[in-house]
């Protein structure tokens, strides 16, 4: 079966037994500057996980798309993965353990005809916040797994919880046997040696952990997790899923073009390279902070191992058009951002490598000066880093290959401190343009949003602000956007700002509660992290925005508006400099 007909049986079952069919919220998540991405189907569930009314109901199924980056140094064995989907069932106070669990079992032995003696499953084995969950156990009886495979466990396999506070409960895990010889006398489903591999996972989230401890939550909801990629795997009898469709005619060209050959170089590209297209396809781009930096990473540790198989970097693009081809099907958003794609992986490859040279030169002069360490301090990892974009991992790996390890700790220190720098950097940066408040900036913030507004009608819902910078005679705009405007489109943008500024629209103020302001469809850029109490400025209908302003009382104040410039800011970013004339 192929990962798509999985996803596909998979939504439908759920649909016929009541479920809505949500769409997969963008990796990047929508008004949520704590976390990098979407890590779990139940992220952007939350709120209605919390108790708050879901418009499409009580039982939910989508598809999730999600990014979880602590294992980025694993991925080259044989089963971690950057990206992956997350199938997954929700129910918001609904049904509970044991029709969940006979909805499960039903799944996978009717619709996925797994044998039921492949099947085991582990539940809770209780403790002092939780009793031992015998509920789940009966219900897996009843539904026909045999005692003696049902295990138990304690909060450390069978508890699940997204970080360290929030939305948590105990949980029963389903695992396949692969047929292995097992591995010992104990081999048990917590064993990796790769016997047993976990497929679903089935969350019972009763309980809400802050740092005072456990509390009970109004609601009872089941969260579940399933994981496409390693479902596929199993499914088709094969060993990773890098031997599955969603991975071999990327891999079989990779190995066409190598002429050193390594799997685990293969398996890092093809990897890598599928979780940067998703990344940017969802607006994701490089940058040295936070998300960017991700997927920077991911970026140039794909062309040191593209490299390293001698691969000719021009053939980036013949590897992403395979991947569109392939995958466009599932994910419809990589044709539609091909071009984008390409451009923002190819500009950041033409950067990695006008330094990779001379930094692994800079690599051999420093290990040199080392004599008997065969520890790379933290400092000089650093500095590879800072001045020649060197991913610590890259560096590691390239330490690996000449018998060194490195410092990764003190590395992780330097690394913290000058992120914190730059993070108040880019506040300062942001708010600069507004550090000299007179009424000419004044009247150019507010300019801004309307031109923030109209490009979105213009250019599309999904443009949104990338960056601004204001002075006392211009301002600039930045703006995702995947081309260069043509004179129309630039057109209309100044004229519906002029009209809006003719219409003489009142401009009002209002402070709410954060979810409130996010709820109303307010806009907000993620450049720092909002208070729980904020400031909103709506200009009639045309634009509701998070900012702490100041701003004109009214658009008629504005003058006339011109646009001067517009121009790339960066791949996939625009930049338009605008004036207002008197
Ligand atoms: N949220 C649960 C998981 O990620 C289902 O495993």
């Amino acid at each position: 079966m192929r990962a798509i007909e999985i996803r596909n049986k998979y939504l439908n079952f759920f649909k016929n037994y009541g479920h809505a069919i949500i769409p997969s919220a963008p990796l990047i998540p929508e008004n949520d500057p704590s976390v990098l991405f979407t890590t779990a189907g139940m992220q952007p569930l939350v709120p209605y996980l919390l108790g708050e009314k879901h418009p499409e109901g009580t039982r939910l199924t989508d598809y999730q798309k999600c990014v979880r980056t602590n294992d980025i140094d694993e991925v080259g064995d044989n089963r971690h993965l950057t990206y992956f989907e997350m199938l997954g069932n929700w129910s918001l106070g609904d049904y509970f353990k044991e029709e969940s669990i006979a909805m499960s079992f039903e799944f996978l032995t009717k619709e996925l005809e797994i044998p039921v003696e492949k099947l085991s499953v582990t539940c809770f084995a209780g403790d002092d916040d939780c009793p031992r969950d015998e509920v789940a156990a009966n219900a897996w009886k009843k539904a026909g797994i045999p005692e003696n495979n049902i295990y138990y466990y304690g909060k450390d396999d069978n508890w699940w919880i997204a970080g360290e506070e929030g939305p948590c409960g105990p949980d029963t895990e389903m695992f396949y046997d692969t047929g292995k010889p097992a591995c010992g006398p104990n081999c048990e489903p917590s064993c990796d040696c790769g016997k047993y591999v976990e497929i679903w996972n089935n969350v019972f989230m009763e309980y809400f952990k802050d740092k005072n401890g456990y509390h009970k939550l109004e609601q009872k909801n089941v969260d579940t997790g399933l994981g496409l990629e390693r479902m596929t795997m199993l499914l088709q009898g094969k060993e990773t899923p890098f031997d599955t469709e969603l991975f071999s005619p990327v891999m079989k060209k990779i190995e066409e073009l190598q002429k050193v050959d390594n799997i685990e170089s293969r398996r890092i590209i093809a990897e890598h390279l599928r979780s940067s297209m998703m990344i940017i396809a969802d607006g994701g781009r490089p940058s040295n902070l936070d998300r960017g930096y991700v997927l920077r990473r991911l970026i140039r540790r794909m062309i040191r191992h593209m490299n390293k198989l001698q691969i000719e970097l021009e053939e980036l693009k013949t590897l992403i058009d395979i991947n569109v081809k392939n995958l466009g099907e599932m994910y419809p958003e990589l044709i539609r951002n091909e071009e984008l794609i390409k451009n923002v992986i190819i500009e950041e490859k033409d950067k990695f490598v006008k330094t990779l040279e001379k930094g692994e030169r800079e690599f051999e002069k420093e290990i040199a000066k080392l004599s008997n360490m065969k520890t790379i301090p933290g400092n000089i990892v650093f500095k590879l880093y800072d001045t020649y974009g060197f991913p610590p991992e890259v560096t590691r790996e390239l330490a690996e290959e000449n018998g060194y390890e490195i410092d990764l700790k003190e590395f992780n220190e330097l690394f913290k401190k000058h992120q914190e720098k730059s993070r108040a950097g880019s506040e300062q940066k942001f708010k600069g343009g507004l550090a000299e408040t007179t009424e000419e900036t004044i009247a150019y913030h507010t300019a801004t949003h309307l031109l923030n507004a109209a490009i979105k009608q213009v250019i599309g819902k999904d443009a949104h602000q990338r960056g601004s910078n204001i002075t006392v005679d211009r301002m600039r705009f930045d703006f995702n956007c995947d081309h260069k405007l043509t004179p129309e489109e630039k057109q209309r943008i100044e004229d519906l700002v002029n009209e809006w500024i003719k219409e003489g629209i009142p401009v009002t103020k209002e402070e709410m509660k954060k979810e409130d302001a996010i709820k109303s469809g307010a806009e907000c850029m993620f450049i720092e992290k909002y208070p729980d109490i904020v400031t909103v400025y709506s200009i009639g209908n045309v634009s509701k925005e998070l900012c702490g302003g100041p701003h004109v009382k009214n658009t008629s104040e504005l003058g006339s508006f011109k646009i001067k410039k517009e121009e790339s800011s960066s791949s996939g970013v625009r930049r338009i400099k605008a004036v207002l004339e008197k």
